[in-house]
């Protein structure tokens, strides 16, 4: 039987040794600050109405429809999906709370007229948790493959249900919904104003629990809208929701196309993906 192989460290080895540990720990140390001012930079993002939002994702764009209950979003979501395929692209249509099938039972439960016990931080966090699933699995999928993603409420419906109507705070409602959708923010909210007892009493005979709240409820919920979509009119549409459907469905259409073909010409402008990558097999030239 062999015994254990005797070895022996010489001193160049321990120099390189001791060497090799020392650039280790720089490393290590200098990778934690990058990822210390990268997170810096994380916490100064905001879902604040003011802020610019995070970058926006590579590819695709993100629009979401709000206002207040009997709106006529779900009508202005299907005549948009028409025009978008209609100009050559692909559309993703969702909807919130749901969308997957995670979304769809927590949908069940939070819009239950008959679970009156529901407390507001449970709401918000349901919500929240129904929008994360729906961010990874159904949302930034979308957009990853260039789609035009068009979904029926997003954060602005928290931050103005549970954050102001219920008192909850936007801030805090706002940060909660900046961790569940890991910062993801709509390049375009088309809002649809309408007064809360037009559309109460087109939401219909038997009212989901959020519906139940009450005319004061959706009245400061129509004013919240409103008051987020002053503070940033870039990334806000704000349209009378009593027009006829044909007619917002213009104004909308025409919105969304420009920032398609604008979107378009800045891709065209850029130079492709792998541009500034080296080339690894032709030799750089002497200098
Ligand atoms: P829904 O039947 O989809 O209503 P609507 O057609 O008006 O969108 O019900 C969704 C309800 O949930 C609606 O009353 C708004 C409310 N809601 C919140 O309170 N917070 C949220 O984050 C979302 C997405 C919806």
């Amino acid at each position: 039987m062999r015994g254990p192989v005797p070895y022996s460290i010489g001193g160049i080895r321990i120099t390189l040794i001791l060497a090799g540990t020392v650039a280790m720990v720089g490393a290590v140390y200098s990778g934690r600050g990058i990822h210390r001012v990268l997170s810096e930079d994380e916490g100064a993002l905001s879902f604040g109405a003011g802020s610019a939002g995070p970058p926006r994702p590579p590819r695709g764009l993100f629009v979401a429809f709000e206002g207040g209950d009997g709106a006529g979003k779900s009508t202005q979501v299907r005549l948009l999906r028409a025009a978008v395929e209609r100009a050559g692209h692909d559309a993703t249509v969702t909807r919130e709370p749901g969308g997957t099938q995670v979304g769809e039972r927590i949908r069940d439960v939070v819009l239950d007229p008959r679970l009156l016990a529901m407390s507001d931080r449970t709401e918000a966090l349901l919500y929240a948790a129904a929008r994360a699933q729906h961010v990874d699995e159904v949302i930034r999928p979308a957009l990853d493959k260039g789609h035009v993603v068009l979904c029926d409420r997003f954060v602005d419906s928290s931050i103005v249900y549970q954050g102001v109507a219920r008192d909850l705070g936007e801030a805090p409602v706002a940060e909660l919904n900046r961790w569940a959708t890991a910062e993801l923010l709509p390049d375009l909210v088309v809002v649809l104003d309408i007064d809360a007892t037009e559309g109460l009493r087109r939401s219909g005979e038997e009212p989901d629990r959020l519906e139940a709240a009450g005319l004061a409820f959706h009245r400061t919920v129509n004013t919240a809208f409103r008051h987020r979509a002053g503070q940033d009119p870039q990334r806000y549409l704000v349209l009378d929701g009593t027009l006829p459907a044909e007619q917002l469905h213009a104004r909308i259409r025409d919105e969304v196309l420009s920032r398609l073909s604008d979107a378009d010409a800045t891709t065209r402008a850029l130079p492709p993906d792998d541009a500034d990558e080296p080339d690894q097999q032709t030799p750089s030239p002497p200098t």
